[in-house]
Parts: C-alpha cells; structure tokens; sequence
C-alpha cells in the first residue's frame, strides 16, 4: 500500500473511531430521559443571593439591579446571576430568598443564599460586614421550610399550597445547589503570615462537607456544587486599583491576565480539597449525584479571553470608584482631597465583566453560565439537565 493509501486508512479508522466514541458520549447522555427537576434548593454568598440580604437589612437601591430587572431587587449585579440563568435554563421561574416575606413564590423552591456568608461561623455582625446566614444556618433555614410545607400539605385545603410550595415528593427530586467559600478565602487572605493557611483551608472544606451531609440527612440526593472563583481576579484585589500596594514589584506576584497569583493559589487549594471531598461523598452516599462544578477555570476563561469575548479589559469598573487605593463601591458617595464622588454606572454594563469590582455583570453571569450548563466544567462532564444520573 503506498504511503498515502495508508495514510487515508489510518484517516478513515481515526475517523470511524472517534463517531464511534463521540457515539458512546451521545449515548451516555441522552440514553436517559432529562431529569425530572421540579424544584431548585440554593445555598451560598452574595454570587447567589436573589434578595436574603436586601429583605433582611437595608433594601437595596439602584443602579443594581438596572438591566433586567429596572428596579433594586437584593441581586448584587446589574441584572441575573448564574443561579438565573440556570432556574431559567431548567425551565422554572426565578429563585426567591427565603427570607423575603412579600409577594413571593416558591414552588420551584427556594433560596437561601445570603451575601457575605461564610461556610464557617462568624464572629461579625451585619454593620461589621458579616451575616448571621452562614451555610449551616441556610440549612436549618432549608429544614424549617421542608418541615414547615410538609405540614401544609397534610391539610384539608392543601390545593391553597399547591401553586407556591413544592410538593413534598419534589424535595427528593430536587436539585441542589451550592456556591460559597469566596468570604472564607477572603477571611484565609487577612490571616496570611499569621495562621497556617493549609489548615485554615482544610477546616473550611470539612465543614462544607458536615454541612453537605446534613442537607442530605434532610432528604437532599442532587447536588450540584460550585467550587470557588479567581478572587485573585476581582478588580478590587488587582493591584492597578491599589497602587499603594507596592508588591506589585515582586516577580511573580501577577499572572499574565493580571490577576493576583497568590490570592488565586489559595482559591485553588480550597478547590482541589473540595474536589477530593466531593469524591469523597461519593462513595459514603453511592444512591446520591454529586456535581462538581469548576467555576474557578469557567471564569478564568472568561478572563483570559475577554476583549476576543466582546468586553472590555477584566479590571475596568462599571461601577463604582478605584482609584489611587481609594474605594467608593456602587451606589455610596464619599469626599475624596476634597471633592464629591457620587458613584454611578457605566453606559454599556454589557461590555463589562465586573460590575462593582467585585461581582460580575449579568453579561458576565450569563456567558459563564452558558459555558457550565452543558458539562463542559463538570466532574462527571453531564449537562445540568442530566446531572441526577449517578455514575459512580
Ligand atoms: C472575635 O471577636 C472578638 C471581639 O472582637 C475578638 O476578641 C476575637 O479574637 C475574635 N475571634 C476570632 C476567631 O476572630
Ligand atoms: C514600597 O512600600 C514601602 C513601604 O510602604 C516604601 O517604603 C517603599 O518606598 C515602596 N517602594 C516602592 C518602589 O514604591
Ligand atoms: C440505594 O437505593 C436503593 C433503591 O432505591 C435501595 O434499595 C438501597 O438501599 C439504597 N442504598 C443506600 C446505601 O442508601
Ligand atoms: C458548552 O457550551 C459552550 C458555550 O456555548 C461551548 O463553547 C462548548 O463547546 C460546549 N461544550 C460541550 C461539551 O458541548
């Protein structure tokens, strides 16, 4: 055979192989029928927190909130979050926080995420930038509203329940949902060169993971779990809003994208210990689907690529005043040498990926929500849509 007549067979088999594994994925993915989610149970920080923060403190005002929702709604961005674009994805309306009393509805579940919480306790209060809604609570909150619904239901007008509670079946079947420890690795970064940040890391994972298993001892079996982002790369954390922070100098102390890289290093330890543990969890709950989703690389993609993704450089503001190591954040006024900064929004917050340097735009929730729907960041690598299989 000549040398190219092999190479045309060598083509075809690689060819016929690759259909044949690219087969196998399609298989593995739609042999079975999508999940019947019919309820979403979130947990996690103020990347997640559709109004906890809002309705149990101070109301949030404008400009958060000006792009989809025309109003303040308690979301720390202009518009959606990622847990949107996922409620909407699954097909349910928008999540409601728990603790917000009026008009709302949860019949495809609740949200208990809270901004500024922590998987570990606190030792702050609210006007010390703390939250009372740590994980551990959002899980008491989680088992009071499950007890409290299955006590309706069991009614004589339990049809009154139907249209804003799930029913009690659902909450097996529901999908449950988690992204918290960016406060923890924020409290680890102001204990550097004073505590073990190792140790400090792995308590953190441990407790995550006492609280993974309790929600599972209140019925949860779907859970889809979000590690933690680059908080190297919040704008507020990179060096060009800080210029006092003269260790900028160090070789070493900036990737390529300009992101803080110890900070970073620290938000991948914490990750690669929540990845173990999650395997971890396999094994003790074997009739349980337990997602881990790689947010940190999904937006670091984002990062890396955004003037090629269609937004501006990832440390530009569009809200919000950094400048010199002075930080008027969305929505505050200040006096600075003297002169009034009122803080306001950019023109086209859908050209920028942070919002108020420290949450992301809704154009940015929504491009990285695109990227992990599908699996593509997902250990094992199934769509959202079937992520219940257990293929463990
Ligand atoms: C908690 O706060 C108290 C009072 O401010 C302080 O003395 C204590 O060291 C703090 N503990 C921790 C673990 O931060
Ligand atoms: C770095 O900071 C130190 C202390 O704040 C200061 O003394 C020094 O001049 C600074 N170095 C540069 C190159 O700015
Ligand atoms: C897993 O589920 C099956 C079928 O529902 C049940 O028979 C089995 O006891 C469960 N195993 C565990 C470890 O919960
Ligand atoms: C998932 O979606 C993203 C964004 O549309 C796309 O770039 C990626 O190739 C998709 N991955 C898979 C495995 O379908």
């Amino acid at each position: 055979m000549s040398i190219m007549g092999s190479l045309t067979h060598f083509a075809t088999i690689v060819f016929l192989l690759s259909w044949l594994v690219s087969i196998q994925a399609d298989e593995l993915k739609t042999s079975q029928k999508p999940c019947d989610f019919q309820a979403i149970f979130n947990f996690g920080d103020s990347n997640s927190d559709t109004g906890s923060m809002s309705a149990a403190f101070f109301p949030a005002i404008l400009p958060y909130g000006q792009t989809f929702f025309h109003e303040a709604v308690g979301r720390a961005s202009d518009g959606r979050l990622i847990i949107d674009f996922i409620a909407k994805h699954l097909g349910m309306s928008l999540l409601s926080a728990y603790i917000n009393s009026i008009g709302t509805s949860y019949r495809h579940g609740a949200n208990f995420a809270a901004g500024s919480s922590t998987i570990m306790r606190q030792n702050k209060t609210y006007f010390d930038g703390g939250t009372p809604f740590t994980l551990e609570i959002q899980i008491q909150q989680f088992n009071n509203f499950k007890t409290r619904t299955a006590k309706f239901f069991t009614q004589a007008n339990k049809n009154s329940y139907r249209a804003h509670y799930p029913k009690p079946e659902e909450f097996g079947k529901a999908i449950y949902t988690f992204d918290i420890g960016q406060n923890d690795i924020a409290y680890v970064l102001s204990k550097v060169g004073k505590e073990d940040s190792q140790e400090l890391i792995s308590n953190i994972v441990e407790y995550f993971s006492k609280q993974l298993q309790n929600v599972y001892s209140y019925g949860a079996r779907r859970f889809w779990i979000h590690n933690t982002g680059p908080i190297g790369c919040l704008p507020v954390s990179m060096p060009i809003h800080n210029v006092h922070h003269n260790s900028t100098l160090l070789p070493g102390y900036l990737d390529q994208n300009g992101c803080v890289n110890y900070q970073n290093d620290l938000a991948k330890d914490f990750n690669k210990k929540l990845k173990d543990e999650v395997l971890k969890l396999r094994t003790v709950f074997p009739n349980a689907s337990l997602t881990y989703v790689d947010m940190f690389s999904a937006k670091y993609e984002l990062i890396s690529n955004a003037i090629k993704s269609g937004f501006v450089e990832p440390f530009e503001i569009c809200c919000g005043y950094h400048e010199d190591g002075n930080h008027v954040y969305c929505g505050n006024k200040a006096t600075i040498n003297g002169k009034e900064i009122v803080t306001k929004s950019c023109n086209d917050p859908s050209k920028y990926i942070s919002w108020d340097g420290v949450h992301y735009t809704e154009a940015a929730n929504k491009w990285i929500a695109n990227q992990i729907l599908n699996g593509s960041f997902s250990d094992p690598p199934l769509p959202i849509t079937h992520s219940c299989q257990i293929t463990h």
